[in-house]
């Protein structure tokens, strides 16, 4: 059973799908582990480190020759994983939705792809979710990100030559990024409000000290909805969550959106006429914009200005914080297939529920029944 860890070839990825701690875990379940040289150069893991662990180091070539089980950030270019064992596996971050033509580019070439994000919202798959650790991070790195573009500081400060009053934090999209980015601007001293569709998120946001701002009358999602992620919302809950927003947001300094809906393109939160009314120097994070974004105006990868108002919409925000991003991921794929490692096989043997719900292709189609169209 040889493991091959893919250098990534996506603009500005800096994570990788392997550590060397995870590498050594491989190794102890009676791997062959092959990296690619430079593969963890990004997010500060060295070329030596992974040997040290237990793997070889070399180029792609060599990395992928007879390789079983193909790990990475995100899903590899077809034509540079021609050499690795018929109907390998390729276990990544592989935007199902989005890159359509790459996915049934590996039901062509016989691969079994087994995308990551489709991991099932159940208990037992907690640690092996890399949208919760990844969303976990960017959460926290986006409140970072807009306290370092905000011309003020975030928490209430008595001083001789007067009082800096507390900045205004208002998060959008309450779930593991949100949350996070509650929990992190609070302890930058802001005062914190948040929303979301999802009933289930009023004790959360009011647990972590926050204020929740709900739209009330108009039914919103009870509970945790399908598998814990939100739906589209009635054209009459949009009309009153627009009304809600826009008496609150004049007040706010930051905004943090995070609102997503899987499969779809995410909701329009923030208005540029909304936008308009809030005080020229505040900031908005748009933490969905490569997924179409929660605010116009945003822009994948750039920071614009709209209204005297800055939009960050950072691409890859957890990639930013790469090695932590990294060390997550990884442990979120050991976690994976160590739990369904035969030891008597030397493999990973996947049961129904997980293996279902991951599995693209296999045998040179699509399986998936989320991509059946
Ligand atoms: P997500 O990334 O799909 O969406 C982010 C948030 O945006 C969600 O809370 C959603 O309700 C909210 N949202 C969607 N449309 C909105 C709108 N129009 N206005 C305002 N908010 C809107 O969700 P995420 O963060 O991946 O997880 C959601 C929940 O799933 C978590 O809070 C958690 O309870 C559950 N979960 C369970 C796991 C498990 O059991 N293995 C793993 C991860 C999450």
């Amino acid at each position: 059973m040889k493991i091959a860890v893919l250098a990534e070839g996506a603009d500005g990825e800096r994570r990788v799908a392997a550590t060397p701690e995870t590498v050594k875990k491989f190794a102890a379940l009676g791997a062959e582990v092959a990296v690619e040289a430079g593969a963890g150069a990004r997010a500060s893991y060295a070329d030596d480190d992974y040997a040290a662990a237990g793997a070889t180091v070399g180029d792609r070539a060599a990395t992928v020759a007879g390789a079983d089980i193909l790990l990475g950030v995100q899903g590899p270019n077809v034509a540079t994983i021609a050499g690795a064992a018929p109907g390998a596996w390729i276990v990544a971050g592989l935007n199902p939705f989005g890159e359509r033509a790459r996915v049934e580019s590996y039901a062509d070439a016989g691969f079994e792809a087994l995308a990551m994000e489709f991991m099932p919202r159940i208990t037992r798959a907690q640690s092996m979710d890399i949208l919760s650790s990844q969303s976990n991070l960017a959460g926290y790195k986006a409140v970072l990100d807009a306290a370092a573009e905000y011309g003020r500081a975030f928490p209430m400060m008595m001083t001789a030559a007067g009082t800096v009053s507390a900045a205004k934090v208002f998060v959008m999209g309450v779930g593991v990024a949100g949350l996070q980015a509650i929990a992190t601007a609070r302890r930058l001293g802001a005062q914190v409000s948040a929303t979301d569709v999802r009933s289930a998120t009023r004790e959360q946001i009011q647990s972590l000290g926050a204020k929740p701002i709900f739209v009330e009358h108009v039914k919103g999602i009870e509970g945790e909805g399908s598998g814990g992620y939100a739906g589209e919302m009635s054209p009459e809950y949009q009309a009153a969550q627009a009304e809600l927003v826009s008496s609150h947001i004049a007040k706010q300094d930051i905004v943090i959106t995070t609102a997503l809906i899987p499969g779809r393109p995410a909701p329009r939160l923030v208005s540029d006429a909304q936008l308009a009314t809030m005080r020229p120097g505040s900031v908005i994070v748009d933490l969905a914009v490569e997924q179409g974004g929660n605010v116009e105006g945003a822009v994948a990868g750039e920071i614009v200005e709209r209204h005297g108002v800055k939009i960050i919409g950072h691409k890859n925000v957890a990639g930013r914080l790469a090695t932590d991003a990294s060390a997550l991921f990884a442990r979120n794929l050991y976690n994976f297939l160590s739990t369904f490692w035969d030891k008597e096989q030397g493999r990973p043997v996947l049961d129904e529920e997980i293996g279902d719900a991951v599995r693209l292709t296999k045998g040179g189609q699509i399986v998936n029944a989320r991509l059946a169209s």
